[in-house]
């Protein structure tokens, strides 16, 4: 067996997209290591949405550089390989700045990678693919092999087309694509059928999934998700990342109506200020997206959000700031993750000549850190005392401890055999440590 190590950055979807690889190259022989030194192959699967993400990856293939030599030395050979959004944005660029690249394969190409691999081992061709090739990538990938977890990503939407000024999204994975319903549909089942509790459904606009089936019939995500909630091994369903406008009204009644559809919805909203979301293309104001958590609690009312957040986008003055510090406190947020702008090569925004300074980047994102943070400790402090279903994913840190997650995505401590592993249990809520829950079962 050939070594393969994988180092993934960045989101889901390259998660999902690493263990397709690693599915993909199966069969060439390659089985997954958990360092580089001495691998066969080494792939970063790379992050593109802010500076620091794609700084993250020269500093490793720095690094990869000594561990190719070792193996070199010892009269081996270390193919490295960058996958994934860098790839895709930076292609020849990437061999120029870092020789010890042997190939680069975007998001939308890395089902190439074995004809890629004979052709590096000849030693001709091309070592860039970084292509929107017309036939579905999906097409030519083998079914899952690896291990799904409790909890399994399915990507369904790729792509982009929203074009929000500050984000390379559009330009790294392309248009927005949605995968046929039945295809979806085949992938849930195997990967319940080796274990899956949970599907977790992806795409960059997931909720602007719209599949057709082989009759011709389109498919919202809603649809898709009453469709899978009728296979008995899936107990959960999630989805993310979902684009405030693109939230219909079926989806909504999806959280009211299918019980496994579970209460928690990443819907980014980036900033509280309308000139600066009209600045961003965002499509949608404030008081749209106060009207939407709304409309979404009014049919779910234990409904959780999280979302994301820019501060310092080009010209975000302190009252656009503050708008957005006020919407945070109305909506009342479980988690989020929050963001200095990072101005991206060839988007609108970095263009931009009103660029806030990073001094005033860094005191803002204080700010709104520290009051999303009080709001993820409120929200587990109001879990304390009450009976939660978990649905345990694995065995704790410590022996005779196992993890799961409420409906809420909160993860939960609790002494109990491996056996439950895999399945939903009332736990009592006891106590919480930073991030996380503990209890027991009731
Ligand atoms: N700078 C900072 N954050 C960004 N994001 C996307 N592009 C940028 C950028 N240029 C954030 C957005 C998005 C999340 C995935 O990353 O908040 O929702
Ligand atoms: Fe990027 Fe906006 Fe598309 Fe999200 S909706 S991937 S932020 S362009």
């Amino acid at each position: 067996m050939k070594k393969l190590f994988i180092k993934t950055y960045g989101c889901q979807m390259n998660a999902y997209d690493s263990a397709r690889m690693a599915d993909l190259l199966a069969p060439l022989g390659f089985a997954g290591t958990e360092a580089p030194a001495g691998a066969d192959m080494v792939i970063l699967n790379t992050c593109h949405i802010r500076e620091r993400a794609t700084e993250k990856v020269y500093s490793e293939l720095g690094r990869l550089r000594e561990l190719k030599d070792e193996k070199a030395k010892s009269g081996g050979r270390m193919i490295v390989a960058v996958a994934g959004c860098t790839g895709q944005a930076e292609g020849e660029e990437i061999i120029a700045r870092a020789p010890v690249v042997d190939l680069v394969v975007g998001p939308q190409s890395y089902h190439r990678l074995p004809e890629m691999i004979a052709r590096i081992a000849r030693g001709q061709g091309e070592r860039v693919e970084a292509d929107f090739p017309a036939l579905e990538k999906f097409d030519s990938l083998p079914e899952a092999v690896s291990d799904t977890g409790v909890s399994a990503f399915l990507t369904v939407q790729e792509g982009c087309d929203k074009f929000c000024t500050f984000c390379v999204v559009p330009y790294t994975r392309g248009p927005e694509h949605s995968r046929a319903p039945e295809k979806i549909l085949a992938e849930a089942r195997l990967l319940s059928a080796r274990g899956a509790r949970e599907i977790v459904l992806l795409g960059q606009n997931v909720n602007a999934y719209r599949g057709t089936d082989a009759k011709g019939a389109a498919w919202s995500l809603a649809r898709l998700i009453e469709k899978l909630a009728g296979i008995k091994e899936i107990l959960r369903i999630r989805y993310t990342t979902s684009h405030p406008r693109d939230m219909g009204e079926d989806l909504i009644d999806a959280h009211a109506g299918v019980a496994k559809l579970m209460p928690f919805l990443h819907l980014p909203v980036q900033s509280g200020s309308d000139t600066i979301l009209e600045a961003m293309n965002r499509r949608h104001s404030a008081a749209d997206y106060r009207r939407l958590i709304d409309d979404i609690r009014d049919k779910r009312p234990d409904m959780a959000f999280s979302s994301d957040f820019i501060v310092g986008f080009p010209g975000e003055s302190d009252p656009d700031f503050e708008a957005t510090l006020q919407l945070v406190r109305d909506v009342g947020y479980a988690q989020c993750f929050s963001f200095k702008y990072s101005p991206r090569p060839g988007t609108p925004a970095a263009a931009q000549k009103k660029q806030v300074a990073e001094s005033v980047k860094t005191a803002r994102l204080e700010i709104l850190q520290k009051l999303l943070l009080a709001q993820q400790d409120q929200a587990n402090n109001a879990a304390i005392g009450l009976t939660l279903d978990v649905l345990f994913e694995k065995p704790g840190r410590r022996a005779g401890q196992i993890v799961g997650r409420t409906p809420y995505l909160q993860p939960v401590h609790v002494d109990a055999p491996l056996s439950l592993i895999g399945s939903i249990r009332p736990v009592h809520i006891e106590a919480r440590t930073a991030n996380s829950l503990k209890g027991r079962l009731a």
